[in-house]
């Protein structure tokens, strides 16, 4: 892969667009597995939930928090067009039921009432906010009070070994994560740290880690 390559991947990682964006969805699913299923696990979703998520991507997995009760109702909100219409396509059955919906939205302004929500979680999308105190804020708006706040991504000592992330991702550790989330007005009730098994990259194997930080809204 050339530079031109590795620019072309963040820029789809970023804003999935157009038929290159549909793949890169798919190729999200492939590498992103456990950080997802283990992100499902850490939410915990139970009867009576709403649950928005930030960036969901096409959605995959989302039935793997909706066959946990029928009483749960999952939003997702993603600014890539492409990305809401794989979204609706791979999740018809739950739209159906009256479970999920997708919406376009920017996570900058999002179009949803004041505490709304109970629980948010958002994974692989942080690196990509340039606005960090708008969109906090606006997580907040719509969250309940004490409502959780996930934010799950790849920490910085791993994501800096990628040739991709040097255009235009911004990486983050534990400690910065947490800095983050208390500086605007959140609290961190844990922070797991979780070992993945490795992940073909490129031809090369490469070493996979994720962090979950749980923050509560006060
Ligand atoms: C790298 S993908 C991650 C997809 C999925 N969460 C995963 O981990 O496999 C990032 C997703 O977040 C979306 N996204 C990035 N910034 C966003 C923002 N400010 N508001 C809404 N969606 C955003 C992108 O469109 C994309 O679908």
């Amino acid at each position: 892969m050339n530079e031109q390559t590795y620019q072309n991947l963040a820029a789809q990682l970023r804003h999935p667009s157009g038929e290159a964006g549909i793949q890169t969805g798919e190729w999200m699913n492939r590498g992103n597995v456990h950080i997802n299923l283990d992100t499902v696990e850490i939410l915990n979703a139970a009867a009576g939930d709403t649950i928005l998520e930030i960036g969901m991507g096409n959605g995959f997995f989302v039935k793997n928090i909706l066959q946990k009760h029928g009483s749960i109702k999952y939003t997702g909100a993603d600014f890539s067009e492409v990305m809401v219409a794989e979204a609706k396509r791979i999740n018809t059955e739950w739209i159906n039921n009256g479970q999920a919906n997708f919406v376009l939205a920017d996570a900058t302004a999002l179009p949803f009432a004041d505490a709304g929500f109970n629980k948010i979680f958002t994974i692989n999308t942080i690196y990509f906010w340039e606005d960090t105190v708008t969109i906090l804020a606006e997580l907040k708006r719509v969250l309940q009070p004490k409502g959780k706040l996930i934010i799950t991504l790849r920490p910085k000592r791993q994501m800096t070994n990628y040739p991709f992330t040097k255009y235009g991702f911004t990486m983050y550790s534990k400690e910065e994560v947490e800095q983050l989330l208390i500086k605007n007005g959140y609290s961190i009730l844990q922070s797991v740290e979780i070992q993945e098994p490795n992940f073909e990259l490129n031809g090369e194997m490469v070493k996979m880690e994720s962090l979950v930080v749980t923050a509560i809204k006060e």
